[in-house]
């Protein structure tokens, strides 16, 4: 068993260049866990706020008031350290302390557990022997939120290599689409700039429909088969699009507004069309009935809630219930700790919901949610395709796969 000893913080930046914390937690005086905080563009509306008053500083400062509550806890007991920081903010959504330094704070204590017990630290987080890989799920073409003006409403199309057997297929599948979108991106339009959204994905001028049009093309060029070889998936984000006081999703770069039920339609032409096997937040995030009625129409794809769900358990009981889901997107810093995140987990697997571990459009180099995706058995691993603090994420599953503790991919 290892010990804190002490934890320290700083301020970094981000891969959007917004300031953020990293926190280091030394067991044993000598065993450095380190994590650094990523924070979302398309924010769910109940998620964990990052800083109080959007201030890093502020968490450093309670940080450095409390660090000593923290010494001599065993660092890979995530419950205590959960507890200690409870104890210091008890709201739920970490308004006092911010869900960045729960985040940090929690998966750095574990990452230096994992050095001091000289055990990678998927192992660490779940003791089951049946370890697999998710599959990689990455941006190939983004909008909303994530790119500039011309670009889709829709945030992001997404490529999954649902035919490989190993990991290292997998991505390098990835990989050759995305660069294949580029070279027909390119034949398309003479004055594309190469340019990329926040998550790596390209960033052209086209409205949703085209970019869907390109996007399997890509798959199709490279002689895959949707929804065989490779499959695509579609982050809608569409509380984006959703304007409260009209009832409406307003599409402003592709000029039309949808009905709530016009949505489910529109989302609907779309996974049938381009035999989607994901669609996340496909219509916004409190229409839990409409999300019920497309996984109850799409049962075999993964219909998925980011800004639904949140990654907050008591959100995720009642989307249960109502039947709103079979996939869950888990983000860490959406819930706060690392346990939170664990019990929502937990949660999604009791009740056979489909997790999808999830980068943020900010990013950091780390790559601890390679490890949080394989210990919770996650289906999809959604990082991106290329950019370092994304590329950074599938070269650490490369790397894992040289343990033969990981047998191979997971069912989806
Ligand atoms: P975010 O977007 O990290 O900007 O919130 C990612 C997503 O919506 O999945
Ligand atoms: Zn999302």
């Amino acid at each position: 068993m290892a010990r804190i000893t002490s934890i320290k913080g700083r301020i970094l930046y981000n891969s959007r260049g917004s300031k953020t914390i990293e926190i280091d937690v030394i067991s044993d005086n000598k065993y450095l866990g380190r994590v650094c905080s990523p924070s979302g563009a398309s924010v769910g509306k109940h998620e964990a706020i990052s800083f109080p008053q959007n201030k890093p500083e502020k968490s450093l400062e309670l940080l450095k008031n409390n660090e000593k509550k923290f010494h001599n806890l065993d660092s890979s007991d995530l419950k205590s350290i959960h507890d200690t920081l409870r104890e210091m903010d008890s709201t739920p959504n970490y308004s006092k302390i911010g869900g960045s330094l729960a985040f940090a704070l929690t998966i750095a204590a574990v990452d230096s557990a994992s050095k001091a017990l000289d055990i990678p630290l998927f192992k660490l987080l779940s003791k089951k022997t049946d370890h697999r890989f998710p599959f990689p799920l990455g941006n190939i073409l983004g909008g909303g939120a994530h790119a500039g003006p011309g670009t889709p409403d829709i945030q992001e199309i997404l490529i999954c290599s649902t035919g490989s057997k190993t990991i290292r297929d997998a991505i390098e599948t990835n990989l050759e689409v995305h660069k294949e979108l580029g070279k027909i991106l390119i034949k398309k339009d003479p004055t594309f700039t190469n340019g990329r959204g926040d998550e790596g994905g390209w960033a052209p001028k086209l409205k949703n429909d085209q970019a869907l049009e390109v996007a399997a093309k890509a798959c199709e060029e490279l002689g895959f088969t949707l929804g065989k070889e490779v499959s695509l998936g579609v982050d809608f984000a569409s509380s984006t699009q959703w304007n409260e006081k009209k009832k409406k999703y307003i599409y402003d770069r592709a000029g039309f507004e949808n009905t709530p039920q016009e949505q489910i339609d529109f989302a609907s032409e779309i996974i049938k069309k381009y035999k989607l096997v994901y669609a996340e937040d496909a219509v916004h995030e409190e229409a839990f009935e409409e999300m019920s009625a497309l996984t109850k129409k799409f049962p075999h794809v993964l219909i998925t809630g980011d800004d639904l769900l949140v990654t907050n358990t008591k959100i995720l009981k009642k989307a249960v219930k109502l039947k709103a889901c079979n996939g869950a997107i888990l983000k860490v810093n959406q819930a706060g700790s690392l346990y939170d995140a664990l019990e929502f987990a937990r949660e999604a697997n009791t009740n056979k919901i489909g997790i999808i571990t999830s980068h943020r459009s900010g990013e950091s180099t780390d790559a601890h949610i390679s490890h949080i995706g394989i210990a919770t058995k996650s289906k999809m691993l959604k990082v991106g395709v290329v950019g370092g603090e994304r590329i950074a994420k599938l070269n650490e599953l490369v790397r894992l796969a040289e343990y033969d503790l990981i047998r191979g991919m997971v069912e989806i």
